[in-house]
Formats: structure tokens, sequence, C-alpha cells
């Protein structure tokens, strides 16, 4: 969709649609108010009929008001004015966007992004006005034989501004938001795509594709025979039991100076997760198509990072398998021996990302990183413990915790941290060797990070278990490009490009 930020009188602006905000007892928003001027008081006698209270959730379209140019005038409940959160914010807008869709405006002049839900600024409403709108209008229908794309899509938005000194913030901020939303689609497609079809292979074909696009992005594919002599025995030990062949996939986008160090991010890329010998339960089985959705943000992200040309060096490390039942597979008691030397007891054959992980973040360890951020979808145990609302975080650095705290605020793509205390190591003490690859029943995503942390002491780290957000179960269920709006902010932060 294209995007245009507007400061004239929104009465003025020809345009089929113009959406205003109604806080709870009608009280009129800014726009809304200079609609009701410019129109004798045509909005809020209408209210005053009482169809529209301003709850959150009411809707109400008005043809033909006197005195302004648009030929509709949308009206969005967004409930009590001083409680107007983020959260909130993007429901409110997320109808909206659905209404149009549904309707027959092609175009319209939003004037809900004037709004600065509490905590914010205009920036930060600015990128989530419109990462919310792309995740509303996505479709993934390319696997249908008879597509039916909406007759009259949404295809431009205007975006109102009332502060017009904030103009230059707000470009930044509809840049960053339409390059996030580039990249949420991109991890969105890659998640949707069924295990037959996203395969190991098909990953790392991805990534030439993305590598094609930028001069400054280079790709390189391991193969399981380069992985081999390098001693990813951990990695491997998952793929044997599989046909498909495993990558080791290594994109580096080099957009800052050449000596200066990359942020690395590793991102499991399990193409379909079966559980092994130590197989799943078969209901919503299909489910774990997604278990690629880490390697895919890692994709987005830096599809993001080409589109913004942020001046900063990024490495991408996707370990890709799939982790299937078969006379090679993994045994529960097996024991393996990891590129870091260190040797892993296979206790459960189910938690097989850890396995490919460890070996991937050693391999990190050769781009002298300034700070790794891994991203998997690595426990069911995440989701009991969080839901589906903030992803996972865990890592040792307070400073590096806060940082990604704050960037999945800004951009609408929260973490929560969970701690990762000595305390929990001992309960991934082996009788054979040095780890188990499960730590028992209890807290069992802060005991997959702790796994992790063994791999990980050359270099600052963090961890987010994204099993929770990274899709949606049931009726809306699909990938939801998460959590590639937290690495892109993290990643503009981190390239000095501000906000
Ligand atoms: N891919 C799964 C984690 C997962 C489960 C993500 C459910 C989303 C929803 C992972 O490989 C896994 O199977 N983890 C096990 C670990 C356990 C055996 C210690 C789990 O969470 O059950
Ligand atoms: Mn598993
Ligand atoms: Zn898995």
């Amino acid at each position: 969709m294209d995007y245009a930020i507007q400061t004239g009188n929104p009465a003025d602006q020809r345009t089929p649609c113009v959406v205003v905000g109604v806080f709870d007892q009608r009280r009129l928003s800014p726009a809304a108010m200079l609609l009701d001027e410019a129109s004798h008081g045509h909005l809020s006698q209408t209210l005053k009929r009482g169809d529209l209270e301003g709850a959150p959730g009411d809707s109400l379209m008005l043809y033909d008001v006197p005195g302004v140019k648009a030929e509709r005038v949308l009206l969005i409940g967004c409930g009590k004015q001083a409680e107007l959160s983020y959260t909130s914010y993007r429901k409110a807008m997320a109808q909206a966007v659905g209404l149009l869709q549904a309707g027959h405006a092609t175009e319209a002049l939003f004037c809900l992004s004037e709004l600065e839900p509490k905590g914010g600024d205009a920036y930060q409403t600015l990128l989530q006005t419109i990462t919310t709108a792309e995740e509303k209008v996505y479709r993934f229908d390319r696997l249908k034989s008879q597509a039916k794309p909406p007759k009259r899509p949404l295809r431009r938005l205007g975006l109102y501004l009332s502060n017009v000194k904030a103009a230059d913030s707000a470009r930044a901020a509809v840049a960053h938001g339409q390059a996030i939303a580039h990249g949420m689609n991109l991890a969105r497609d890659l998640g949707n795509l069924p295990g037959n079809i996203c395969t190991p292979g098909y990953l790392a074909d991805q990534a030439r594709e993305l590598a094609k696009r930028h001069k400054t992005v280079e790709v390189q594919v391991l193969e399981e025979a380069e992985m081999e002599k390098l001693g990813m025995g951990a990695l491997l030990s998952v793929s044997r039991g599989s046909r498909q062949p495993a990558k080791l996939i290594v994109l580096e986008y080099r957009g800052g100076k050449p000596k200066a160090k990359p942020v690395v991010l590793v991102g499991k890329g399990l193409t379909f997760d079966a559980g092994g010998i130590s197989i799943k339960p078969s209901e919503a089985m299909d489910e774990m198509k997604y278990d690629m959705c880490g390697g895919a943000s890692v994709l987005g992200t830096l599809a993001t990072c080409i589109a913004l040309d942020l001046p900063l060096n990024v490495v991408g490390v996707v370990p890709s398998s799939e982790n299937l039942p078969d006379g090679a597979a993994n045994k529960p008691g097996d024991v393996v021996t990891s590129m870091s030397g260190q040797t892993i007891e296979i206790l459960n054959t189910d938690a097989e990302g850890r396995l490919i992980l460890c070996d991937a973040l050693t391999y990190a360890e050769r781009f002298e990183p300034e700070t790794v951020i891994d991203i998997a979808t690595l426990t069911g145990a995440c989701v009991v413990a969080l839901g589906s609302f903030p992803s996972g975080l865990m890592t040792a650095d307070d400073a590096l915790a806060d940082e990604l705290l704050q960037v999945g605020e800004r951009s609408g793509d929260r973490a929560w941290r969970l701690p990762l205390w000595d305390d929990y190591q001992e309960l991934l003490d082996s009788n054979f060797a040095d780890m188990a690859n499960i730590g028992g029943r209890y807290g069992g995503a802060i005991t997959a990070g702790c796994f992790l942390a063994r791999y990980t002491k050359k270099f600052t780290w963090a961890h987010l278990d994204i099993a929770g957000t990274a899709w949606k179960t049931g009726k809306e269920k699909g990938a939801t490009g998460r959590p590639v709006p937290l690495l892109t902010q993290f990643l503009i932060g981190r390239s000095g490009s501000g906000r």
C-alpha cells in the first residue's frame, strides 16, 4: 500500500473516506472536531441520536456530511481517551482497515494516526499504524487454485498529522514502517508455506534470492559435508532422520564500516518438527511447519535492512533441518558431540531446536560479533508461561535486555524477560554426557535458554523464544511475521539512524 503524510484540514480533503476517532461518551478526537466544525455540528448531532458511544469496537459510516469534501466519514470508537494504549489503538486501526477493505473505498485519509496513545509519540504511532494496516491487508492465497482477491482493495492511505513540526520524524516512521511490513510479509509467507514446499533447500534458495537484490549482501550455504568437517555433531544428528539435507544459511549484510563488528541474528529454521522418535501427538501437528519462523524472521529482518539501507553490519545465520522419526534418527539416550566440543545426552528428541542452534551459535563466534540474538520457536513451556502476547526474552546482560524490551514496546512487538539464573543450570545435569538436552518438567523455557547459554560464553547474547508469538492458531491460523518489528527497531537503534 502507498502512504502519504497529510497535514491539511481533513474537512478539505477530497477522498473516498476520512476516518476519525470518537472517544468514550461521544467525545470527538481533534480531527473529528474539525469535521464537526466544518459541518456545523453534523457529527455531534448525529452522535446525540445514540448510534455510537465511542466504545472500542463501535463504528459508524456517514455519507455526504455537509461541509466535508470526503465522500464518507468513518467514525471509529476508541474507548476512554485517557486509557488509549497501543494495544487498543492497533485494534481500532485494524477494525477501520477491515471496514474499508470490505467497503468500496480504495483510498482513505486516516486521522487515527494523530492520536498519541499513552507512553508514546508520533513516530511510534505512525510506525504501528503502518505495520497494523499491512498486517490486516496481508493475504496468503498462492496455494489456492482459484484465489479470490478483494474486488476493490485498499491501495492508498493518507495519514493525518496535526503537528506539522513532526513531519520529518513522521517520514522516517513511514519509511521504517513500510520496510518492516515488507520484512514481515516475507517472514509470514515463508512461515505459511507447508513443510513439503518450504524445505531447508527452499529456505536456502530464498536467502540466495535476497542476496541477489543487493550488492552489499553475500550468501553462503553450508552443506552437510562442510558441517561434518566443522564438527557440527548436534545439528547433523537432527537432520540424520530426514531425507532433506540440512543447510546452514549464512547471510552477510555489509551496510556499515568494513571493520565494524556485526550484529549476528541466529534463527531456528526447523522446516517441520514431528518430534523425531519422541514423536509429538498428532493433534495440531500441522502447526509444526511454523518451526522455521525464527529463521524466517532473520531473512525478513535482513530484507528490511536492505530496504532501509541501514548503515551497519548484520549477519544472519539460519540452521535449517527437519525433525522426523526414522531408523537413522536420534534415539533417546544418544550422546552427540557439538562443534564446541561439549557432549550432549539427547533425552528427548523433540528438544531438537537447541541442538541445531548450539552449533550455529558456536559458528557465530567467527564473526567476532558485537551482539548475538537468537530467535527460535523453542518451547511450548514459553507459551504456557507467557501466552501469545510477548516473546520470551532471556539474557544475562541487563543493558541488552532493556534495549530489547524498549524496542519491543516501540515497534508494538513486545517481549518479556525471564531469568537465566545459574540455579537452573543444574537441571541440565547428565550422568553420561556434559549436559542433557532437557531440564525436566518445570521452567522449560528457561532451561532451554540455559542450554543455549552454554554455547554463548564468547559474546554478548540474548535469546528470544517466539513459540507463542510467531503464529496464530484457530480461525486466524497463520504466521504473524513477529519478531521482525522488534529486531528491525533494534538494528535501527544500533545503526544510529535514531528514533
Ligand atoms: N518446536 C517445538 C516448540 C514448540 C512447541 C513451539 C509448541 C510451539 C508450540 C520444540 O522443538 C519442542 O518440541 N520443544 C519441546 C521441548 C521439550 C521436549 C523439552 C516442548 O516444548 O515440548
Ligand atoms: Mn521439537
Ligand atoms: Zn522444534
